[in-house]
């Protein structure tokens, strides 16, 4: 089998990139497409776009290429900084018989000598080495050479410039500028219907987390975070919480609910003290993992944010009036359905903290008559808030 690998950060993916796959499915027939968009594995997102936003749009773009398609996961799911022979070792290991096809730009093959186990690397691919320039390229020729005593079918495919980067696109997009003709006309509603590229941290960051949610959770997940949304926005309204910080949060907060276990609990033990964590029951850490990627798939610094994020299940001693927005909203949106929840819904619409107070010992109470594990900060929380409704000081 035959498999064309196109790796790079498709921030966005644009009619460029495109015209490179048609260019090399011209040159040959391929029986596979693989796009392998980069991680984000640093404390701070490497792309503006979350992994999985990248990834959506790609499939959009490149669905109706007329070749079986696929976007891997792989260097987006990974925690460390990606290789391309780690990437190429794990595709061997999944096509043992297949031959890798491997797109890279004129300066990629120049540099080549300087990627990690390069010659490893070229021993597993036959490079499709994109030159833009036309004429001879003789430092590119020159490289090539160097490259074919490691992978001997290694060609250089001239191909037209097609003037655009994912820069240009970004910044066109930031400012509301004509993105049209630039990017697959799937691509571009979803640009800018969703904001992916505003300036303005929140018209992006909500935009986004309304794009994401659709792909992150199935339908009743979802329909529970957008009611989450608008219930911390009210309460936030009525108790002078900044507003948008309560949406987004709301937004946010069950993001990673139904990821695989083992990602959950990756990104929460990168989200605060890994022995901390250790100690938190499983059914709280979704939300500690959903901070995490808030801050590094999004870029979402705001403390009080990503605060409200994690302790939305388990909550804590001295929450901000944020936290405890966002703490009832999640137990009391509207598809929920429990007997005492009129009466909470009603307390926490005229008393934030005594709301807190019931709230917590609700929740405490389900628990120990389901057997659940409860979290030690769920019963300082609850001390807490039993101290200031006695009078206690704020700071218990
Ligand atoms: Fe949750
Ligand atoms: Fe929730």
């Amino acid at each position: 089998m035959d498999i064309l690998l196109f790796g790079g950060s498709f921030d966005p993916v644009h009619n460029g990139h495109e015209n490179i796959l048609r260019t090399a499915l011209d040159y040959k027939k391929f029986d596979k497409i693989i796009i392998m968009p980069i991680g984000s594995p640093g404390h701070k997102p490497s792309c503006k776009a979350p992994f999985v936003v990248r990834k959506h749009l790609v499939e959009l773009a490149f669905g109706d290429i007329g070749v079986e398609m696929e976007v891997s996961d792989f260097e987006g799911n990974s925690s460390e900084k990606s290789y391309s022979y780690i990437t190429v070792d794990y595709l061997k290991s999944l096509y043992p018989d297949s031959k890798i096809h491997f797109v890279i730009g004129a300066d990629s093959a120049i540099n080549l000598h300087k990627w990690m186990k390069w010659q490893h690397l070229a021993q597993n691919v036959t490079f499709l080495v994109f030159d833009r320039e036309e004429g001879e390229n003789s430092q590119l020729l020159k490289a090539v050479d160097n490259i074919k005593q490691y992978s001997p079918d290694t060609v250089i495919i001239k191909n037209k410039v097609f003037p655009v980067s994912s820069t240009q696109i970004r910044s066109l997009a930031a400012t509301g500028g004509d993105i049209t003709g630039l990017v697959d006309r799937k691509v571009q509603p979803v640009i800018e219907k969703y904001s992916l590229y505003s300036t303005d941290f929140y018209r992006k960051n909500m935009g986004t987390a309304r794009l994401l949610i659709p792909l992150m959770l199935r339908e009743k997940r979802a329909q529970h975070t957008f009611n989450v949304a608008k219930l911390a926005v009210e309460l936030a309204r009525m108790y002078g919480v900044d507003v948008q910080k309560a949406e987004l949060a709301a937004l946010l907060h069950d993001i990673m609910k139904q990821q695989p276990d083992s990602i959950m609990l990756h990104r929460a033990r990168q989200s605060d003290i890994i022995e901390k964590i250790d100690r938190k029951p499983m059914p709280v850490l979704h939300g500690f993992a959903a901070s995490d990627f808030a801050s590094r798939e999004m870029g979402i610094e705001d403390q009080e944010i990503l605060m409200a994020i994690k302790s939305h299940t388990c909550g804590r001693r001295n929450m901000t009036d944020l936290e405890k927005v966002i703490y009832l909203a999640d137990m009391l949106s509207e598809e929920r359905n429990f007997p005492e929840k009129e009466p909470l819904l009603a307390l926490a619409r005229q008393n934030l903290d005594k709301a807190m107070e019931q709230a917590l010992k609700d929740s405490i109470n389900w628990l120990k008559e389901k057997g659940g594990a409860i979290d030690t900060d769920s019963y300082e929380a609850l001390e807490y808030f039993t101290a200031l409704s006695n009078g206690g000081t704020s700071n218990g």
